[in-house]
């Protein structure tokens, strides 16, 4: 069989930024509109008034700072409270392949690689801004590589299935490589009126690089293992699907975003994820005395001190488990990738480390990878 390896991976970073702060005072200017105009119907009981949110409240409950976003004004401005995205033609490029392509030149470029090299691109995330052409043809096409692409979407998890996809595809002999893309415009599908979770997500495109191990043109990480799994679960949903609905529905878009239980979230995938991780590990012979590092879903800082310690059986030390959280908030597929492109260059020959990600299906999917060269 052959070995599968991670030779290069890119993130691109929106330039816009939205603190906790800007973001509360936004929100709140909402509040404060909307409890002005619905003040009689507030008043004789009819629905309720809306509470203002707070910056202290979001560091604490989620440990984000700030967020990366494609379009400020359009969320920030109290009359609109969503991004605004010119509307682009057929021809021109769409933003999910534009983002995709920046974050893949960069995985390139730091393989020493260019799109002749490349067999597959599979863009792997959340939400596709469209149905089909796939995203991921468009980026085969924008880059000019041979072969052929497809969309896949398991929400958050979509990277870590993606390079379990792509691992499988080199291991058997199908192909040679392929660039896995996540392009994640999460502000576009998030409720930014909704106070319990305003300020989750954020924007970011990433990608990895993986090759036939013995194709590597530089240090490499070796795929040695990957595991994916699902359950069921109607706590993480978003409806914006292609099926027609009625024209009541259309008007309350708040159906058509993200939706979530938070704390059954938190109660019912936190066991999910901690096994998963145990049995993969256990069943690899990899020791949580062997893990050097552990890149984990970017959701809840919470979520993830709790994850780290059940798996190394200690605090991790910053360094051992780094979040990204802060700067980026939840990116959903894109936030495993985002810590393992920043936090991984320091690793040294023979070290090892795992890559898990996890949320809405419920799904969890987790890389164990080891340093070469
Ligand atoms: N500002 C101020 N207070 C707020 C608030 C805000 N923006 N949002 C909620 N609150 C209040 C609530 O009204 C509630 O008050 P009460 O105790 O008086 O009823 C209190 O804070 C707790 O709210 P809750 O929604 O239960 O918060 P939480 O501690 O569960 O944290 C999340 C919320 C979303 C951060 C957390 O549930 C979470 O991260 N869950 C998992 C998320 C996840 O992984 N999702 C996967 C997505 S891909």
């Amino acid at each position: 069989m052959l070995q599968p390896a991670i030779t290069g991976s890119g993130v691109f970073t929106p330039e816009q930024v939205i603190t906790n702060d800007e973001l509360v005072v936004a929100f709140n200017a909402y509040v404060d509109r909307y409890n002005a105009e619905n003040a009689d119907e507030i008043a004789s009981g009819k629905i309720e008034a809306k509470a203002h949110s707070s910056s202290n409240f979001i560091t604490s409950a989620s440990g984000i700072e700030q967020r990366h976003v494609i379009d400020k004004d359009g969320i920030l401005d109290p009359k609109t409270m969503h991004p605004l995205f010119a509307p682009r033609a057929d021809d021109a490029p769409s933003l999910m392949a534009e983002m995709g392509v920046k974050a893949c030149q960069q995985a390139l470029d730091m393989a020493g690689k260019t799109a002749s090299d490349v067999d597959t691109v599979l863009c792997a995330a959340s939400n596709h801004e469209r149905a089909y052409p796939a995203i991921a043809i468009e980026i085969q096409e924008l880059l000019g590589i041979q072969g052929f692409g497809f969309d896949m979407n398991v929400a958050c998890s979509s990277a870590t299935f993606g390079i379990q996809a792509a691992a499988d595809m080199i291991k058997s002999g199908s192909i040679n490589s392929a660039l896995v893309v996540n392009p994640e415009i999460c502000s576009a599908h998030l409720e930014w009126r909704d106070r319990d979770c305003h300020f989750i997500f954020g924007d970011v495109a990433t990608a990895v690089l993986l090759e036939r191990a013995d194709q590597a043109a530089g240090p490499y990480f070796a795929v040695k293992s990957t595991r994916c799994a699902t359950a069921f679960s109607n706590n993480i949903r978003n409806n914006n699907g292609f099926l027609r609905r009625s024209h009541e529905q259309m008007e309350d878009r708040r159906d058509m975003q993200f939706m979530q239980n938070g704390r059954k979230v938190f109660k019912e995938v936190l066991p999910m994820v901690s096994r998963h991780i145990a049995d993969h590990m256990a069943d690899e012979d990899v020791q949580a005395t062997d893990l050097k590092r552990l890149w984990l879903h970017q959701a809840n800082k919470t979520m993830n001190d709790f994850i780290g310690k059940k798996v190394l059986g200690r605090t991790p030390e910053p360094h051992e488990q780094p979040n990204i959280l802060q700067d980026y908030a939840n990116t959903s597929s894109a936030g495993s990738i985002i810590a393992f492109a920043k936090y991984s260059k320091d690793m040294k020959d023979g070290d090892t480390g795992l890559i898990c990600s996890f949320g809405a299906g419920y799904s969890v999917g987790s890389v164990i990878l080891q340093k070469v060269g």
